[in-house]
């Protein structure tokens, strides 16, 4: 390695699940010598509760560039972070860029670092729904498409990624971060952190989380889904810390009675719905992390959509994927309540050194 030289990395967060992905990693290059980090946050998501929280309890560094891009259409918002992020890569004239994840920050700030010639390493390369009427899909595609460092969480990322004719020697089996950032926050997860919210006993409850826009962007979807969560209540206590999208559309579609038998809460912050998911008997979602997470926690997950594209959480975890239908959700929940809470299973690489390893592909990368 040539002593004399210095390379900087810039990282981009933006949204609630960009954070606890990035912290490891950066704390794994502040060993490396050599190494300039900076931090980039597009302001994508900007409440407290969905963003500045996180960076404090994930002890990331403050931003040094904050693009406050905000709400807005997909493209509006997409390009408010290609113009901004643009002006911050001409500036710090980075060596590479480090996206995570499928946000539109993700592949916003990948086609503004492909077109200015700036190698861009993904992490969490190679998951795919095959549905593209999600929006994530899309930014999967385009960013893996453009990326040059594609770092995959579980064996099906590498053989999309193939069949998408992706060379081989760009695609880098590393693991999942997020569960690095789980195993180092697990151990302050307690059920206490929670008592002034909620009211629950250990493994005596589940966790709803919503938030998909086909999930409740259709009244009649959501209303659907709603009835069957207030069956379950009757069976089960539900927590459910609500998304700020989500609650909009409960307000605007009149929802709040299917709700009144549900413990309804605001968003939490990382730690605390870590005490929330890891105490309980099982977790509905819609999320993509929390069906990998309750898998790393060995938590039942009944996932509220039609496809994943984190296939590994039902072939090798707890996951099942059971669609968005009322009675199917209701099935779903009882034959979740069958299966034992274990943590034997879990896939491989998913151990709490995923951010070493890619620590070790990216300086290979910038150093040789
Ligand atoms: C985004 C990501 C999704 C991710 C989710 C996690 C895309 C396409 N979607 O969806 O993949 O799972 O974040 O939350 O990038 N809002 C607030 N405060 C905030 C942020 C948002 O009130 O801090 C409200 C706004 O009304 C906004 C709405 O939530 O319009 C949706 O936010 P947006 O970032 O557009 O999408 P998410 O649904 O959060």
């Amino acid at each position: 390695m040539n002593r004399l030289s210095t390379k900087t990395i810039l990282h981009v967060v933006g949204a609630r699940p960009n954070y606890m992905k990035i912290a490891p990693l950066m704390d794994a290059l502040r060993d490396v010598p050599g190494v300039r980090q900076i931090l980039v946050n597009t302001g994508q998501h900007y409440d407290e509760a969905m963003a500045k929280g996180f960076i404090r309890e994930l002890s990331l560094p403050l931003p040094d560039r904050d693009l406050e891009v905000g709400s807005a259409s997909h493209a509006v918002q997409s390009a408010n972070v290609m113009i901004r992020f643009e002006q911050v890569c001409l500036e710090e004239r980075p060596d590479l860029v480090v996206v995570v994840g499928d946000v539109n920050s993700t592949m916003a700030a990948t086609l503004v670092a492909a077109k200015l010639l700036i190698p861009v390493a993904h992490v969490e390369a190679g998951l795919r729904s095959f549905d593209r009427t999600m929006p994530e899909e899309i930014n999967r595609m385009v960013t893996d498409r453009l990326a040059d460092i594609l770092l995959t969480p579980s064996p099906d990322g590498n053989e999309n990624l193939l069949r998408e004719g992706v060379p081989a020697e760009r695609i880098h089996l590393v693991g999942n971060i997020m569960i690095d950032t789980l195993f180092r926050h697990l151990p302050m997860a307690t059920l206490d952190r929670v008592a002034d919210r909620v009211r629950v006993r250990e493994r005596g409850y589940a966790v709803l989380t919503l938030h998909r826009p086909s999930n409740v962007d259709d009244a009649e979807t959501f209303r659907g889904i709603l009835s069957a969560i207030a069956e379950i209540a009757c069976d089960l206590p539900v927590v459910f810390p609500v998304h700020p999208r989500t609650q909009a559309r409960v307000t605007e579609f009149g929802l709040e009675d299917c709700l009144k038998n549900v413990q309804v809460t605001g968003p939490m912050g990382y730690i605390d719905f870590l005490s929330l998911t890891s105490h309980a008997r099982l977790v509905l979602t819609d999320s993509g992390g929390l069906q990998e997470e309750s898998t790393a926690l060995g938590i039942p997950c009944l996932t509220l959509r039609d496809n994943t594209e984190r296939p590994i959480t039902v072939s090798h975890g707890t996951n099942t994927v059971v669609g968005m239908q009322p009675a199917n959700i209701v099935a779903g929940y009882r034959a979740a309540m069958r299966q034992e809470p274990s943590s034997t299973r879990r896939p491989d690489h998913w151990d709490g050194c995923t951010a070493r390893r890619i620590a070790a592909v990216l300086q290979r990368h910038l150093f040789g």
